[in-house]
């Protein structure tokens, strides 16, 4: 099988990649990515000379080279990646979200319909359903509500890929899956940013009263769960991958200064995120019977591997806190709180 994966080098994208070198040595893929601030080549360090894999650098909006990419590989299945993947970013500068998560993933499927492909896969995620009051979690029928840019985004593009299927044909097939975390992860999520500020002694920045719940799963599981639905799925279908975790923020800050035996004096409580989703929650029950998927790392022992790596990587981070991190930290956090802008610039960073 000749996959053609976009935002391979990204944290998921890299993951899927390693997850394929390794266990599928009769597929191939090529990796196209922008290399924007989150995509690092240094991901893919561990397989980038292997005969099964090649990188095309460039931008899925360019209509042009995706089509020559079509022409030239003819890949089989498309397993789409690339995006602006992130909700505070997409809070300060929409339009690179809109740009990437929705033109480029028209111009895909604009290619995937022209030249013909076995499976396009839409990545995406819980967010698409908005805020749930519990008890409830959303089935893959429950009504789209987005409330950032970043997931209205992820909504227009996953109702893209649904009718493309309906109107061409083209065999897409959407996953949502809920909050991944673990090694290459960007330090600008929850996770990895409040597990490297802790080991720094840095405030850790909780938005709001930080008892937001967010259902937590391993990197690797949702790969596994992207090559079921690859081998396995329906098209036309959504398939929502779940971590089965659910705590609040609050609960994952803790459990990291626990781990590190850092004090919780370092949590700092700031203005919350607009817009911000109190509660997502799905159901994997589908890809549970259709697929006989299931998580398998559970959260205990996925944060102690993931705090590990990044005590481990210490080069890999400092390499991607560019100027442009150290920009868009002070952007993000300095104008959302006078004393942790306060604290942050004490410290330097
Ligand atoms: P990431 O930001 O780490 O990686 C995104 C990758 O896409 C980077 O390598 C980047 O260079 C590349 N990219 C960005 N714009 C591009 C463009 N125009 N052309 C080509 N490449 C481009 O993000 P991630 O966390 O790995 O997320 C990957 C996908 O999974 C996204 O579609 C995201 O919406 C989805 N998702 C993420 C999560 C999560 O918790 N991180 C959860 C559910 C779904
Ligand atoms: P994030 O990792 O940005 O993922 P998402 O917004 O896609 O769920 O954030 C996870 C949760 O953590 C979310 O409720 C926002 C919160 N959060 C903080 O409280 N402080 C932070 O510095 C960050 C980045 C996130």
């Amino acid at each position: 099988m000749k996959l053609l994966v976009t935002g391979g080098a990204g944290f998921i994208g890299s993951a899927f990649v390693r997850l394929v070198i390794a266990e599928r040595p009769d597929y191939s893929i090529t990796n196209l990515d922008k290399l924007s601030y989150s995509g690092n080549l240094e991901n893919l360090a561990s397989i980038q000379h292997h005969p099964n894999y090649r990188f095309v650098h460039g931008d899925v909006c360019d209509a042009q080279l995706v089509n020559e990419l079509f022409e030239q590989e003819r890949p089989d299945a498309v397993v789409h990646f690339a995006a602006e993947s992130h909700v505070d970013r997409s809070i300060l500068s929409p339009e690179p979200v809109f740009e990437t998560n929705l033109r480029g993933t028209f111009v895909l499927l604009e290619a995937a319909r022209r030249h013909g492909v076995g499976r396009f896969i839409q990545v995406s995620t819980d967010e698409v359903y908005g805020s749930i009051e519990p008890p409830a979690e959303a089935d893959e029928s429950w009504p789209l509500n987005p409330s950032s840019p970043y997931s209205a985004s992820k909504a227009g593009a996953d109702l893209l890929a649904l009718a493309y299927f309906r109107t061409y044909g083209v065999p897409a097939i959407v996953t949502r899956s809920s909050n991944n975390y673990g090694p290459f992860q960007f330090p600008e999520k929850l996770i990895p940013l409040m597990i490297t500020n802790a080991l720094e002694q840095r405030p850790l920045p909780v938005y709001g009263d930080g008892l937001q719940v967010r259902d937590w799963i391993y990197v690797d599981d949702h790969c596994r769960a992207l090559l079921t639905v690859l081998e396995r799925g329906r098209p036309g279908e959504i398939y929502n991958i779940a971590g089965n975790c659910s705590l609040t923020n609050l609960e994952v800050v803790r459990r990291i200064l626990r781990s590190l035996g850092r004090p919780e004096s370092l949590i700092q409580f700031v203005t919350d995120r607009p817009g911000h989703d109190r509660r997502y929650a799905m159901s994997s029950a589908k890809i549970q019977a259709e697929l006989g998927w299931k998580p398998l790392v559970d959260f205990e022992t996925g944060l102690a591997t993931t705090i590990r790596w990044y005590q481990e990587n210490t080069g890999w981070l400092e390499r991607v806190r560019t100027g442009e991190y150290r920009q868009y930290y002070a952007r993000n956090y300095e104008q959302r709180d006078a004393e942790l802008g306060r604290l942050v610039r004490l410290r330097g960073r």
